[in-house]
């Protein structure tokens, strides 16, 4: 058997459009959704991340308002931009590129972005309202793990869920959101620590992989017919391609289409459903506004 492939460059595309048609309605009745994006440093993976997210917001009819600070700014000049969009009722949605520059602390700032407008929902206080089953945003790459998973057709009610990695951007957001009473998965959270990491693997329905190594998710660790969700994407030496190096996930992609049922490829699978989250947040946002 080989996996049916999940493309999350056609699932988003497919969401993108969606969100279009809404926003033509939104415009309608006078609201403009808009997102801010503050970009501080040089970082050229961070450039080309803000870069996709103006051209998904031009695409989908959100205005981008974009600040670029020099790697040298304080915490306070950044404090003080952010501030700026809080106050600024156009504004809905605020994302804060990461990483910051290490002299800045990365929490002090995502605690500063007004929560209602914390389309990342790196907010404690929006964190804590997912554990709790009130949800406002979800978190954009596990809420595009999720969208993948319903798109591809596959049930999560009563499925026993692996999760590698318990990140609190994605691993631990993702348990919280998978035992839900609407999605209703039973949910096991893996990482270093894990003992019989093969068998429980190979017992579970769908496989999530958010650890970071390499390759780390082989065919021998899959049940036949397992949906396989990869959220890695690493860059390993190519020696003889003309960057020298590519992208893997956390998967043996190879190996694993040949026994699962649905599998996610690096790069095309959850990144590009990261970018589209976002945007239905911001559109959350803004429509939060209205009543
Ligand atoms: N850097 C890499 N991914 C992300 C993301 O999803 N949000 C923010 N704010 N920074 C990032």
């Amino acid at each position: 058997m080989s996996a049916k492939i999940i493309s999350g460059n056609e699932v988003s595309q497919q969401l993108k459009e969606e969100m279009k048609e809404e926003v033509v309605g939104l415009k309608a009745k006078g609201l403009q959704p808009c997102l801010a994006v503050i970009l501080v440093g040089e970082d050229p993976a961070s450039k080309v991340y803000v870069s996709n997210k103006k051209k998904a917001c031009e695409f989908i009819g959100i205005k981008s308002l974009e600040t670029r600070l020099p790697a040298e700014a304080t915490t306070e000049d950044l404090l003080k931009v952010i501030d700026g969009y809080n106050k600024d009722a156009s504004v809905h949605g605020i994302l804060c590129q990461l990483p910051l520059p290490k002299h800045i602390p990365e929490t002090k700032i995502l605690r500063s972005i007004l929560p209602e407008k914390d389309v990342d929902c790196f907010h404690p206080y929006n964190v804590g309202l997912i554990s709790i089953g009130e949800v406002r945003f979800l978190p954009c790459t596990p809420a595009g793990v999720i969208e993948l998973i319903k798109r591809g057709g596959f049930q999560t009610a009563g499925a026993d869920v692996i999760i590698l990695g318990r990140s609190n951007i994605v691993g631990r957001p993702l348990s919280n959101m998978l035992d839900q009473r609407d999605m209703n998965a039973t949910v096991t959270m893996c990482h270093t620590k894990t003992k019989n990491l093969k068998e429980r693997c190979l017992a579970a329905d769908i496989i999530i992989g958010a650890i970071g190594v390499p390759e780390f998710l082989k065919g021998d660790m899959v049940k036949e017919g397992a949906v396989v969700i990869d959220v890695g994407i690493n860059r390993v030496e190519a020696p003889g391609t003309e960057k020298g190096f590519k992208l893997v996930g956390d998967v043996a992609f190879n190996e694993v289409k040949e026994r699962a049922a649905a599998i996610t490829p690096v790069p095309g699978g959850v990144g590009p459903m990261t970018i589209a989250m976002l945007m239905k947040n911001t559109l959350t946002a803004a429509k939060a506004t209205m009543v």
